[in-house]
């Protein structure tokens, strides 16, 4: 069933994955002009989508410059003509041998690498002769996650190895400001402070290095938040790789990237059952249709973490793995304008979990079915 092209936005299975073609080309299309304007490369991430059609939309329709952040989508881009594909993910010694495939058979692929152990081993890792590894450092700026502390004294040793190393092209900085994701409640002063900080250590260590004699071809930020609202500074940076915008989502509505004619993606889930004595119907999206992330929000947004399109009393306030709850915000609720089987949109909180939920994504212009794009999955 899932195969079949319906022929419109009412007619598909439920739950399901619905993408909005004119949205996302639109997005697509600023990003790239944006980029243009701030003059940086755009190297756009996958891992939001996962898509062909995707990519090349993120890409211009060139296939080259992209971030991914599985080996799995690595290969499954290669495999489909893209190039220049950069592994945005802690590299470590186990993973080698699937990497040393791709460097040797693309133009272009580059690994992330945040620590000694791991340089140690790509400096160890031979290659066809001819190719070399091709690296950038991953440096924390305040996002906390993976990435060498931009100020410290490591961060300057590695590159200095990275970039004497006879088998290794070192390209220079790669960081992404998850933290920016943390200026909810349109909070731009934040924002700002998180875009400010984020380029300014990028810049600093570019700088030192540069002292030390060491070139960063490349220094780039990335996450939605900051590339799709740049600061000034961030002109002096040599390229943005945020992925989320192809689709956007209720989070970032809630940030303030966007408004909701933005959001390009939606879940379809139908009404399954009535619960009068509670004040509540069930839908069939459950935690596996549109994902847990975004729950530790939910006391916070009154509708719950996601937005049912056109009908903004109701509230999405616990999931099952198969089952929504939802309530009316205020009031009760009126089960005749629900009835059983009923369809409904839901804006998700996270595009990007949400849509690896689902193995097809039904691609729309206005109510018509166009397409249905599949996405590579697993790692
Ligand atoms: C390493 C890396 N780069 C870039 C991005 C893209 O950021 P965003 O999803 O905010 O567009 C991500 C997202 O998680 C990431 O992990």
């Amino acid at each position: 069933m899932a195969d079949e092209v319906p022929e419109t936005i009412y007619d598909v299975p439920t739950p399901s994955f619905l993408v909005d073609i004119d949205i996302v080309k639109r997005n697509c299309s600023r990003m790239i002009e944006q980029c243009k304007r701030y003059g940086v490369e755009l190297r756009p991430h996958m891992k939001t989508h996962k898509t062909i059609e995707g990519g090349i939309l993120m890409t211009g329709g060139t296939k080259r410059k992209i971030v991914v952040s599985t080996l799995a989508e690595a290969e499954f881009y290669a495999d489909n003509g893209f190039d220049d594909i950069l592994y945005g993910y802690p590299i470590i010694k186990e993973k080698l041998n699937r990497c040393a495939k791709l460097a040797n058979h693309l133009d272009m692929f580059h690994l992330m690498f945040d620590n000694l152990t791991a340089l140690e081993a790509i400096i160890s890792s031979p290659l066809d002769p001819g190719k070399k590894w091709s690296v950038f450092l991953e440096l924390d700026c305040g996002n906390g996650r993976s990435g060498i502390k931009w100020n410290s004294e490591e961060a300057v040793h590695l590159s200095k190895m990275a970039a004497t190393a006879e088998n290794i092209v070192f390209q220079g900085l790669y960081t992404h400001c998850g933290d920016s994701y943390t200026s909810y409640d349109r909070n731009e002063g934040l924002r700002q402070e998180i875009q400010e900080n984020t380029t300014e250590r990028l810049l600093f260590l570019k700088e030192r290095l540069r002292k030390e004699g060491i070139q960063c071809k490349s220094c780039g930020c990335g996450s939605t938040p900051s590339c799709a609202n740049p600061i000034d500074s961030m002109s002096s940076l040599t390229e943005f790789h945020p992925g989320n915008y192809i689709f956007y989502d209720f989070m970032q509505m809630t940030i303030g990237t966007v408004q909701e004619e933005d959001v390009g993606v939606k879940v379809a889930t139908r009404v399954v059952s009535h619960r009068p004595d509670m004040n509540m119907m069930i839908v069939d999206a459950g935690f596996s249709a549109i994902s847990y992330d975004g729950i530790q929000r939910m006391s916070y947004q009154p509708t719950g973490i996601s937005l049912f399109k056109g009908h903004p009393n109701l509230r999405l306030f616990g999931m099952t793995q198969e089952h929504g709850k939802v309530q009316p915000i205020e009031g009760t609720l009126d089960f005749d304008m629900y009835p059983y089987g009923k369809l409904l949109f839901l804006i998700p909180w996270h595009s990007c979990d949400t849509a690896m939920m689902h193995p097809v994504y039904y691609v729309h212009s206005g109510d018509k079915i166009l397409d249905i794009w599949r996405p590579c999955r697993g790692w």
